[in-house]
């Protein structure tokens, strides 16, 4: 241990942080450590990591002072927040900024932020093509992962900036996977038209964050996006189709549908989707494939993805 670089990992109980932190565990030779930072060190996950050979440490992002002591002679830090525990932009702007200012005072030599595209660049807030959203924003839970960018920037710590893409495990825990609908036909129901989006494993989201830490520090101080494919709200269908065994259609709605539906975050949400759809070409083009697969040589395909996960997804 004394010997490798430690990896204090935000979110190692979590899915983005698991996945850096087993990634980390898995590899032991490859001379670095995985601490795993936690509000519940004595959690059934936290033990978990602790059995595989994690330092698990307790932190909290809300508290300044729990997140310097947590990153006190670590060599890396990945650095993620919650926005759907708490639905709150200025709280996740807080935790970011309280990260920034402990990795500074720690003198940390690679921080990763998990982040995300301020809309408001493409969509500002005079343009109604979706509404303003508390206020101040146009997808909320993005927005603020952008302009938190500039809290790594102020404090001038060493930061690669990872766009992330959207999880396909969203269709086993966020509930998007097919449903069946009144005909009683599965459907799939995205409001991207027929536009492809960006989107992967989440466990590969973590892979590929391991492999910014092992290039040392060529990514410090550039923004990269992964992704493990681009796919049409039909060619997801379509391999949910053939790994179901049963048939899945394509139910293209519009935002102003999606962003209707009422469940909490909807309109965040529809905004969001909105935003991968008419700004496609950006949006893909920054998630280079090629990069990620650089980065996570197991980087894994839709249908591969769903080889491995189709008996989670609940199905009605
Ligand atoms: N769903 C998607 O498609 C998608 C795509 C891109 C980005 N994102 C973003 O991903 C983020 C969530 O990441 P995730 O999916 O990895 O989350 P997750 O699986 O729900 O886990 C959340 C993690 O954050 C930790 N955490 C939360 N609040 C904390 C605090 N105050 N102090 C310390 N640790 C805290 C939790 O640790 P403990 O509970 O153990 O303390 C847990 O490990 C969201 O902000 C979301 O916008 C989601």
């Amino acid at each position: 241990m004394a010997d490798k670089k430690i990896i204090a990992v935000v979110g190692a109980t979590g899915a983005q942080g698991g996945g850096l932190a087993r990634a980390i565990l898995a590899d032991a030779g490859g001379g670095f450590a995985a601490r795993a930072l936690t509000r519940k060190p004595d959690s059934d996950k936290a033990k978990e990591l602790a059995r595989h050979g994690a330092e698990v440490v307790g932190c909290d992002t809300d508290d300044a002072e729990s997140v310097k002591k947590a990153f006190a002679g670590a060599h890396g830090a990945y650095c993620v927040t919650n926005y759907w525990e708490h639905f709150s932009v200025d709280r996740e702007m807080a935790q970011a900024r309280n990260m920034a200012a402990a990795a500074k005072a720690a003198g940390v030599k690679h921080v990763i932020w998990s982040t995300l595209e301020d809309t408001r660049k493409w969509v500002p807030l005079s343009d109604d093509r979706m509404p303003t959203l508390m206020k101040r924003y146009k997808v909320p839970h993005f927005d603020s992962k952008g302009e938190a960018d500039g809290a790594f920037r102020a404090a001038g710590v060493p930061t690669t900036f990872l766009l992330t893409s959207f999880y396909w495990d969203n269709f086993i825990h966020f509930g998007m996977g097919p449903k069946k609908g009144p005909d009683g036909r599965l459907a799939l129901t995205l409001p991207i038209g027929d536009k492809k989006m960006p989107g992967m494993a989440v466990e590969d989201i973590g892979r590929c964050a391991y492999g910014v830490f092992k290039k040392g520090g060529d990514y410090i101080g550039k923004t990269i996006g992964i992704a493990g494919e681009h796919l049409t709200g039909a060619q997801m269908a379509a391999s949910f189709s053939k790994a179901l065994g049963r048939e899945v259609v394509y139910n293209a709605v519009t935002p102003e549908v999606y962003r209707s539906f009422g469940f909490p975050g909807a309109e965040d949400l529809g905004n969001m989707f909105q935003f991968k759809r008419d700004f496609e070409d950006y949006y893909c083009g920054a998630r280079s494939l090629a990069v990620s697969r650089a980065l996570n040589p197991a980087l894994l395909t839709f249908d591969g993805w769903l080889a491995q996960h189709k008996s989670q997804i609940p199905i009605e």
